[in-house]
């Protein structure tokens, strides 16, 4: 399998530094065939940044969009749209959670949405710090996970790739701590073993698994070593042209 290195931009850099800074990437790595180097940036920024991409080396994310393809939704921008811009958008992500209140359920229709449009989704779950506190990490991330994954057809999970970030390590949210190792190959188990028993073995080994959460070119070689780890989901260090490409380097090296 790849190993997937997707850099969430979230709300940073105007159109003009998104397009200066993505033409710096690509002049600074090589085309990898084992490693899927990916961008999210704002969704203003897909169509120019489509038109300057070299494929071969970055593909693009978007950061959201909205489950209904087209229709009276002031102010959405739909998977519709977005097909034939994007390969990847992310759902899910905690602060979609968390900051503008999506569930599992509207989750679930974004995934498929996405999955509909031809755009694969890179669906985030993950336990806060509390959670894991009272014990509740295995529910949360079954949940979020056959949740997010309820509205589409068996033959498509293997479509999706699972990031598993635990909102208490993910560099923005308050006092945040770092994964272990440990602690990530535990949930990144839960996450094979869920998808083994719903869709069985194929599946769950098909399904690429990423782990996102404060992750830097110091600890992305350990968090790529982790069993069952295909990839990074990565937020402040890909904001930062040497730290977002020596973490390439790291998963070229490691693989
Ligand atoms: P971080 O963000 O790498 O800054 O912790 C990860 C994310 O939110 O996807």
């Amino acid at each position: 399998m790849k190993t997937y290195i997707v850099g969430n931009w979230k709300l940073n850099f105007t159109v003009g530094e998104a397009s200066v800074y993505l033409h710096k990437i690509q002049k600074k790595i090589a085309n990898y065939r084992d490693i899927e180097v990916v961008v999210a940036p704002t969704a203003l920024c897909l169509q120019p940044l489509s038109l300057q991409l070299e494929r071969s080396k970055v593909r693009l994310a978007a950061q959201n969009a909205f489950y209904r393809d087209f229709g009276a939704f002031t102010g959405e921008i739909s998977f519709a749209e977005l097909n034939g811009l994007v390969d990847y958008a992310i759902v899910g992500h905690s602060e979609r959670r968390y900051i503008f209140h999506e569930d599992d359920k509207m989750i679930a229709k974004k995934v498929a949405a996405s999955i509909r449009n031809k755009i694969r989704p890179i669906l985030c779950i993950g336990e806060t710090e509390s959670e894991r506190a009272f014990g509740e990490t295995a529910d949360v991330i079954r949940d979020q996970l056959l949740g997010g994954l309820s509205e589409i057809g068996e033959d498509e999970v293997s479509k999706v790739l699972v990031a598993y970030e635990p909102v208490w390590a993910i560099s923005s949210t308050k006092d945040a701590k770092i994964a272990t190792p440990d602690e990530i190959a535990e949930v990144v188990k839960m996450i094979r073993d869920n998808l083994k028993e719903i869709y069985g073995a194929k599946v769950a080994e098909e399904v690429p698994v990423l782990f996102g959460g404060s992750v830097k070119p110091t600890n992305a070689g350990a968090y790529l070593t982790v069993p069952g780890v295909n990839g990074l989901l990565i937020g402040g260090a890909s904001l930062i042209l040497s730290q977002f490409t020596d973490i390439i380097e790291v998963a070229k090296r490691v693989k």
